[in-house]
């Protein structure tokens, strides 16, 4: 298998997001987010989005694998396999519990105090994204999330505290994680996370699909406005902006296909090109005004979009995408998942995602020619389902995935010239799945003893794939094996 020696100073490690592990939900002063009224799914049964926290309901997020209460063992093992960063969120609601409250909390902010300083000692670099899928809830059913113009004042003000507080302990930031999901507008749990968005039943595509608009456009301008802030703060800050990337190839060698290919990237990459060039592409534009959707967009937002383009271009990549015209022609694309196909060539994880390693090194080369900025792969890995022998887990498929998207990032750095900041695979200790609720669906390198049921002690065990992802570290990419 192809490897190669990462550039000195490369930042090896991994990611997670508050919600998704901290649990401790109520702890601390903190208030309820979006999260924390999502009931457990499973992979054929979507997660509920219950009205505020209900009686009887299983919340997964509430407890989750408890890091709140277990952060200090859990950085110690991180430590063990030579982690050069972790990535997490902050959690909104232990700084702002309600999202607009005069002042924020003492103790939420020095939580992440102690969590920071932990890492700093083990040389661990913290990546910081401001709000990943953890809204305030009274933000979203009040305010009607980032539909609403005042939640960029929320959210800016609540940049603005972060960015201050941990100034001299964190240097790499993200403003919104996964920003351009929401172009599947059509999918109720994505609003929610992404934007707060809690659609009414009855509402049209055409609804839907306005609100989007209009939430990623606030968002555009809230990220720019802490872009801009952050760099005052502090300017050796690096604030990037934060996409799921996913290649988009035709299913069969037509043109139709294959411009139907493109026209899904662009719809897809818009979110990206806005934060890189501070401007709306084209072709967006086109489709905004064609569907007569007219979001609020001033000419103050489009100089503050110009003065608030990031530094770096972070993404999530689990598996490339391919499209068929056969149901859906690119002229009227706008509902994208309905021209997804299935790739007969890949195989598919148990949760049915493709697994395609040469897909990373196509998102490198296709993320560098068109943004010209250093990358910084802050997701990858595969969700599977772990067993526990002899109190030991073998899990050579989990090495197999990682070793091969490993070996394409190497690939793409050594013989294409990418400039790469860091590679941060998901969930390195086990956590709550953030589309089922699931705690059976592992990413982990350390195996943390809870299941879907919520039945475990929650004790942390290293799975094979630690020591193997140690060594990987250790030789900076070069044993794979
Ligand atoms: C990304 C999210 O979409 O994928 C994470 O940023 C999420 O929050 C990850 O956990 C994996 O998805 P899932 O549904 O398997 O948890």
């Amino acid at each position: 298998m192809y490897s190669a020696k990462m550039p000195e100073g490369f930042l090896w490690g991994g990611a997670v997001a508050a919600h998704q592990l901290e649990g401790a939900w109520n702890v601390g002063g903190k208030g309820v987010s979006v999260a924390d009224v999502m009931t457990v799914g499973s992979a054929t049964k979507p997660r509920e989005i219950t009205d505020g926290v209900l009686e009887g309901k299983n919340y997964p997020n509430h407890s989750a694998i408890d890091f709140y209460h277990h952060y200090k063992e859990d950085i110690k093992l991180l430590a063990g396999m030579g982690f050069k960063a972790f990535r997490t969120s902050i959690a909104w609601t232990r700084i702002f519990p309600n999202g607009d409250d005069a002042e924020p909390s003492e103790e939420g902010l020095k939580f992440y105090d102690d969590l920071f300083d932990e890492m700093h000692k083990y040389s661990i670099e913290p990546v910081i994204t401001l709000s990943h899928f953890e809204m305030p809830f009274n933000l979203a059913k009040n305010y009607g999330g980032f539909t609403n113009r005042k939640t960029i004042d929320f959210f800016v003000r609540f940049a603005e505290v972060c960015f201050k507080r941990y100034k001299d302990k964190v240097k790499y930031w993200m403003t919104f994680n996964e920003i351009d999901n929401q172009s599947a507008f059509n999918n109720d749990f994505l609003m929610a996370t992404n934007s707060g968005i809690l659609f009414k039943d009855g509402m049209t595509d055409e609804e839907k699909e306005a609100a989007m608009y209009q939430a990623a456009h606030y968002e555009f301008v809230a990220s720019a406005l802490a872009v801009k802030m952050g760099h005052k703060i502090n300017p050796d800050f690096k604030i990037g902006l934060m996409i799921n990337y996913s290649p988009v190839r035709p299913l069969t060698p037509s043109s139709e296909d294959a411009l139907l290919a493109d026209k899904f990237e662009q719809h897809r990459d818009f979110f990206s090109d806005v934060q890189v060039f501070g401007e709306y592409p084209k072709a967006i534009e086109a489709y905004i005004e064609k569907h007569g959707y007219r979001p609020d967009i001033t000419d103050e937002d489009r100089v503050v979009l110009k003065e608030g383009t990031v530094d770096y271009v972070a993404f999530s990549y689990y598996q490339s995408t391919t499209v068929s015209s056969e149901k859906v022609s690119a002229d009227e694309l706008s509902d994208l998942e309905k021209s997804v196909a299935v790739n007969p060539t890949l195989e598919r994880s148990d949760w049915g995602w493709e697994i395609d390693p040469v897909g990373l090194r196509l998102a490198l080369n296709h993320l560098t020619d068109r943004y010209h900025l250093p990358l910084f792969i802050v997701e990858n890995g595969l969700g599977a389902y772990d067993k526990v022998e002899d109190g030991k887990i073998h899990d050579p498929y989990r090495v197999d995935y990682l070793k091969k998207h490993i070996s394409e990032m190497e690939k793409a750095v050594a013989i294409d010239g990418v400039d790469l900041m860091g590679y941060l695979p998901w969930g390195p200790i086990d956590l709550v799945s953030a589309g089922t609720g699931q705690m059976d669906k592992r990413y982990g390198f350390i195996y943390v003893n809870k299941n879907d049921q919520g039945v475990g002690d929650l004790s942390r065990t290293p799975k094979d794939s630690y020591y193997w992802y140690k060594r990987v570290i250790e030789s900076n990419g070069t044993d794979l094996d």
